[in-house]
């Protein structure tokens, strides 16, 4: 760089590491904290609505920024409309007919872009909205990572591979959140997310109807509302957590040794496998859940895109900028 020569005082050395440190994608709470003070307030104070008018839609804004962070890091790809020849994450397997809450996203993006229009992106906007989501239903806070960029581009064939498993087991979803730099503990104290929110009959349905791991009291009070035959009652509603379905809490920990996981995935935890102590501990020691709960949060919220794709502040969370 031609400029670099040139530069030989304190400050514009200074300026320059300030620079390519933001290059490098360096994140940081106090990323805003210059241009755009208020931004948090406002997050808050939209989501607070947004639980107000449906307290289920912080366990769904949760669940998109988890189905955002791992499709190329925390991107806000998943927010992207097929438009055109475009085809976005939106249809994939896992996110068609069960990711919800862009609207909430829309609708915090306006309120923030109206004070500080340009600067914040919509990678970041999801992050704090996820945070709020799950400190509003009475779990713990935490520092966001802050200084995502919004990605160009989305990934349909990564929203299928890396969201779901073919064949299930503990060792599948450990290898999964392991191609993700997360940790086995990560896992679950992450899977801690199902203490909040709902699954469709669709989803459970193998479960309750063929598990050999679960409760047969709890079995038969999920089959109740979700029939045998596929594809009736396929879009019934359970709460994943049969005790607090609104409230995070660790009831999700105490489920698993009950055997009352509602999702298969959710009983692999605690199946005579290496979490089966760790879900004892967070069943016992709630303070020990939301603390792992949010480091795992911030581990997650720090997964970038590869180096190399154009990234962006987007205008609009739904299309990339013209
Ligand atoms: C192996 C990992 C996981 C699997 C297999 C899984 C699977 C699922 C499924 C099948 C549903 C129900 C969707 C529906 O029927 O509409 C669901 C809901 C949910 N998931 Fe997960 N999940 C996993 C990990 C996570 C993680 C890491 C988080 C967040 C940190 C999370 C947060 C949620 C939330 C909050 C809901 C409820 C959403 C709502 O009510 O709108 N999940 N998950
Ligand atoms: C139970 O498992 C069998 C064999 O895999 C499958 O054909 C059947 O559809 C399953 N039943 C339910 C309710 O999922």
């Amino acid at each position: 760089m031609a400029s670099s020569s040139s530069c030989r005082t304190w400050h514009c050395l200074l300026a320059l590491f300030l620079l390519s440190s933001a290059a490098y994608g360096q994140l940081s709470p106090s990323f805003y904290a210059k241009s755009c003070p208020k931004l948090e307030l406002i997050v808050r104070s939209t989501m607070t609505k947004a639980l107000l008018a449906e307290r289920r839609m912080g366990a769904s804004l949760l669940r998109l920024y988890f189905h955002d962070c791992f499709v190329q890091g925390c991107d806000g790809s998943i927010l992207l409309d097929d438009v055109g020849s475009f085809v976005g994450e939106k249809t994939a397997l896992p996110n068609g007919n069960t990711v919800r809450g862009y609207e909430v996203i829309d609708e915090i993006k306006k309120n923030v872009e109206l004070v500080c229009p340009g600067v914040v992106s919509c990678a970041d906007i999801t992050a704090l909205a996820a945070r709020d989501g799950v400190f509003l239903l009475g779990g713990p806070s935490w520092a966001v990572p802050l200084g995502q960029r919004d990605s160009a581009t989305a990934n349909l064939n990564e929203a299928n591979s890396d969201l779901s498993v073919t064949s299930l087991s503990l060792d599948v979803l450990i290898a999964l959140f392991a191609k993700k730099n997360l940790s086995p503990r990560d896992l679950t104290a992450l899977l801690g997310a199902h203490t909040i929110g709902f699954s469709q009959c669709a989803n459970f349905r193998d479960h309750i109807y063929n598990g050999t791991d679960i409760d047969p009291a709890f079995a038969t009070l999920r089959k109740r509302s979700c029939p045998a035959q596929a594809p009736d009652g396929d879009g019934n509603l359970a709460p994943l957590d049969v005790q607090t379905q609104l409230i995070f809490d660790n009831a999700y920990y105490h489920n698993l040794v009950a055997k009352r996981g509602l999702l298969s995935a959710d009983q692999l935890l605690f199946n005579g496998g290496s979490q089966d102590a760790l879900v004892r501990q967070y069943a016992a020691n709630p303070e020990l859940f939301e603390s792992d709960f949010a480091t795992a949060m911030i581990k997650m919220g720090s997964l970038s895109p590869p180096s190399g794709p154009p990234t962006e502040i987007r205008r609009n969370c739904r299309v990339v900028n013209s």
